[in-house]
């Protein structure tokens, strides 16, 4: 089976077997066939994986849907099902007037990905509106429940990216929302749009539309140009150190941690590289944010991921600090 439509850096790989998954019960049922026992990969949107060869397991492609909420005093409980499209998940609770998803707007990806990495953007964090999911255990064969703290979240990082990596499916997951929760403008790109529009009491929708409006310009549509976001997370560094790498880098562009760590813009450390906009063969990194690694249409994996491995070499050998990729390498 070809991969090359359920990844959003558009690669050509192949699957040995593939299985798409519309309802939770089939999950038990390949479990009974052992499906399980053989190497196998849990798939979303597809926005956050690099296949750097063909994959020679299974893939399970995540598709159920499904969207409930229901209300408790001042709370909403939203449960969508995995295979739901994140971005029609914030306009289900917008339509709704549901507050707390409005800064996490056309974030690419599935449901069921964003308690895995805790995503994240404009000044809030998925691990603010989690309540718990249902996910689905390969090596028991069991349905069970992790609450907010179980899933150990932090900065695009959570129980399922260590310990748990690759054992569990998730098949929900419910979002607690405070029905007068504030809005967050707080993120300096969110506000100087604001202004610009003229808006000075934003409601939620204001605020989606501003922040769908700031990623279409800054980031690429993975529908025209391949890509998965980010490439790689910002690095977290120690207080000592960023006091040194600022004494000889004065314009660093740093966000304190709120402890003695400090986290750096990945972004600008590969700008000052000399990296944004520069293309090697078929790869190119993003004219308006280095971050971002893309395919001009015939990349290959391997191809993008040696040149995320230049960037890493670069950028360790001006700054001393090692970046890490965000994206899933397979
Ligand atoms: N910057 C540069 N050069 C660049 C890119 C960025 O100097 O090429 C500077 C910007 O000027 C700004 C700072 O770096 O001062 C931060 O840039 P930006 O606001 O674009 O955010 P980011 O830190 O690069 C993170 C997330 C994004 C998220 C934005 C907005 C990570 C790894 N990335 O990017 O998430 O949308 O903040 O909150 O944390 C993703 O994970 O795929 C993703 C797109």
């Amino acid at each position: 089976v070809s991969l090359k439509d359920f990844n959003t850096f558009g690669i050509e790989a192949k699957a040995n077997k593939y299985i798409r998954i519309t309802e939770e019960s089939s999950l038990k049922e390949l479990y009974e066939q052992d499906a399980f026992k053989q190497k196998f990969f849990v798939l979303g949107g597809g926005s956050n994986v690099l296949f750097t060869e063909d994959y020679d397991g299974l893939i399970v492609h995540i598709a159920n849907k499904g969207i409930q909420h229901f209300i408790e005093g001042n709370q909403v409980f939203v449960t969508a099902s995995a295979g739901e499209v994140w971005n029609d998940l914030v306009w289900y609770c917008i339509k709704h007037d549901f507050p707390g998803m409005e800064n996490l707007a056309l974030i690419p990806g599935t449901v069921g990905a964003s308690p895995i990495q805790n995503i994240g953007a404009y000044g809030t964090e998925l691990m603010h509106i989690f309540y718990s999911c249902r996910a689905f255990d390969t090596h028991t064969g069991e349905f069970v429940t992790f609450t907010n703290v179980d899933c150990q979240f932090s900065y695009r990082d959570s129980i399922f990216k260590k310990e748990h990596k690759g054992r569990y499916i998730i098949c929900s997951v419910t979002y607690k929302l405070s029905l007068f929760g504030q809005i967050n403008t707080s993120y300096g790109a969110i506000e100087a749009e604001l202004a610009k529009r003229n808006i000075q009491e934003p409601n939620i929708k204001d605020v989606a539309e501003v922040v769908s409006y700031i990623r279409v310009e800054k980031l690429p549509d993975p529908t025209t140009v391949g890509n998965a976001g980010s490439f790689f997370k910002n690095p977290i560094i120690s207080k000592t150190q960023f006091i040194n790498l600022q004494a000889q880098h004065p314009d660093i562009v740093h966000y304190p941690m709120g402890n003695d760590e400090e986290k750096l813009a990945a972004g600008w450390l590969i700008e000052q590289c000399g990296w944004k906009g520069k293309e090697v063969g078929e790869v190119a990194v993003w004219k308006n944010q280095a971050l971002v690694l893309t395919n001009k249409g015939a990349a290959s994996g391997a191809q993008i991921y040696e040149v995320s491995s230049k960037i890493v070499d670069d950028v360790l050998s001006k700054f001393g600090v090692k970046l890490e990729r965000e994206v899933n390498v397979l």
